[in-house]
């Protein structure tokens, strides 16, 4: 059988992610006891920082019997110039699948070429495909799930924002992003949804993105990569904080999602971060119960 990666959201149909989010709500629930990850490694390779994602990887290939290789580019020789596809072909004769993290894309696609085993983007300067399945099934928990919803984009046109344009490809539900002109989203990906008859618009106005969305999103206006335009960010992002006049104009029962880490003061107020629509801290935690199932899927 051939090798699956997930680099993308646009690798799994409709179905698919729906399966998938029912396996991680019985992961979730304590309702599955098997482990498909038994005897099994994940090589875990990182070029960024990360908290959720390197913990919830790890954890999850351990509770599904399996372990997890925490590899930093920096101590690999990767970080030395050993090329992508020279590592691919090495990880694939000791490990069983690849988590990777790191700038350019094309690193991903080459080492998921070059690999006989599963490869699982774990964020570029593109996407977060695993960030956008976790929020996405938050979605579902908290709204019933997506179908006929409104999910407002506010802020910088980054990996995530990217994500979720293809998440609203695939499923078919409307997203509006505000974003600062020069800040927009990767145009080819937003051409290709909107190719595809998706219902996704841009505009440089949060109220207009906000008003009657059922999830609110936003994220920290410099990635990581992007800390030297801290400050000319900070300039031109002026006016698309999420506070609690913005959230007012979402629907009553809007949940407001953070991927994390947060800047709060900055892309968010504290008060809505901490308020009673955000579900950020159910976001975080099911990073783990959604790999868990991705991990299954893929490796088990
Ligand atoms: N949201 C997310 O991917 O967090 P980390 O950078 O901590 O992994
Ligand atoms: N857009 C952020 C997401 C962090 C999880 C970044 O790339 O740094």
């Amino acid at each position: 059988m051939a090798k699956r990666d997930f680099l993308a959201i646009a690798d799994f149909t409709r179905d698919e992610i729906r399966s998938l989010f029912d396996l991680a709500e019985r992961m979730k629930q304590g309702a599955y006891r098997e482990e498909p990850l038994a005897g099994k490694t994940l090589a875990m390779i990182f070029a960024k920082s990360s908290t959720r994602t390197r913990v919830s990887f790890e954890v999850g290939a351990y509770q599904l019997g399996g372990q997890a290789l925490f590899l930093s580019s920096r101590d690999i020789q990767l970080g030395r110039g050993e090329p992508i596809a020279d590592t691919a072909r090495v990880l694939s004769r000791y490990v069983d699948g690849i988590m990777i993290r790191t700038f350019d894309h094309t690193e991903v696609l080459e080492l998921a070429r070059h690999a006989t085993i599963p490869v699982i983007n774990g964020l570029t300067d593109l996407s977060h495909p695993c960030q956008v399945l976790a929020d996405l099934f938050t979605m579902r928990e908290a709204l019933g799930g997506w179908e006929g919803k409104r999910v407002a984009w506010v802020g910088d046109g980054n990996n995530m924002a990217n994500s979720w344009i293809e998440a609203a490809q695939v499923l078919g539900f409307e997203l509006r992003l505000a974003c600062p002109e020069g800040f927009e989203p990767n145009r080819a990906m937003f051409d290709r949804a909107k190719a595809a008859g998706a219902c996704v618009e841009i505009t440089e106005v949060p109220e207009e993105a906000v008003e009657g969305a059922h999830a609110v999103n936003t994220d920290v206006w410099a990635s990581m990569g992007q800390e030297q335009e801290a400050e000319v960010r900070r300039r031109a992002f002026k006016g698309y904080t999420v506070d609690a006049e913005l959230m007012k104009l979402a629907d009553p029962t809007a949940i407001f999602l953070h991927c994390l880490p947060a800047h709060r003061g900055e892309e968010v107020t504290a008060d809505v971060i901490e308020g009673p629509q955000s579900r950020v801290w159910d976001e975080a935690e099911n990073r783990l119960h959604v790999q868990k199932a991705l991990l299954a899927v893929l490796m088990g």
